[in-house]
């Protein structure tokens, strides 16, 4: 599984945000120098992993976004945003009634999606991504997602939660939402009907 981690690419996070994760920063030292706040308090308003960019993030330009998922067959990983960029494809009509009006389409012909893979929905693990499987596996109690974030396996209610997207008209940029959360599809809505690929990572 770590091999497979080290092969997904990581999206560095845009300066402007660094400064923003600097602010957050500060504002928990600054926290801490005040007291007045129990160490429970500081840990919820340190940021987590995931927890570094906030609001309509500008990523990467969508075109080769996509193009390099696909040749890939690997998502491209946010760390800052606790967040996995898939494509998704736009003729499958059931994935364009659950996924057309919320998720990025580039050039008509294939959709980009910010997977929430930092948490599972089950007991909210990280869900690393195995390439041999093509899906999300989680490594905590094996829930499984195939390559669109939707459930296969596990204990897990629903497939992974997601952000809403767009492509930016102006810039061709694949923009992604962080406050627009999407809650996971029902365990039935497949969509994808991705049987398995290759060896699992996790144990179930
Ligand atoms: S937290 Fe992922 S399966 Fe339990």
């Amino acid at each position: 599984m770590a091999d497979d981690a080290k092969s997904t690419r990581r999206l560095d996070l845009p300066r402007v945000e660094r400064r923003a994760f600097l602010r957050y920063g500060m504002f928990g030292a600054v926290s801490a120098g005040l007291g007045g706040f129990g160490l429970a308090s500081l840990g919820f308003l340190y940021p987590r992993p995931g927890d570094e960019l906030t609001g309509q993030v500008p990523l990467e330009d969508a075109e080769q976004l996509a193009a390099e998922i696909q040749s890939t067959r690997t998502p491209v990983r946010v760390p800052a945003g606790g967040i996995s960029i898939v494509t998704w494809d736009p003729s499958n009509e059931t994935a364009m009634n659950l996924y057309g009006e919320d998720h990025a389409i580039v050039n008509g012909s294939v959709g980009l999606m910010a997977l929430n893979s930092q948490q599972c929905v089950h007991l909210g693990c990280a869900v690393p991504w195995c390439q041999t499987s093509q899906w999300f596996e989680c490594p905590c109690h094996g829930s499984r997602y195939n390559r669109w974030g939707e459930y296969t396996g596990g204990p897990a209610p629903r497939g992974l939660d997601r952000y809403s997207s767009f492509v930016d008209e102006g810039t061709g940029m694949f923009v992604v939402d962080l406050g627009d959360m999407i809650t996971g599809p029902a365990r039935t809505a497949n969509a994808l009907e991705q049987p398995q690929e290759g060896p699992n990572c996790v144990d179930a």
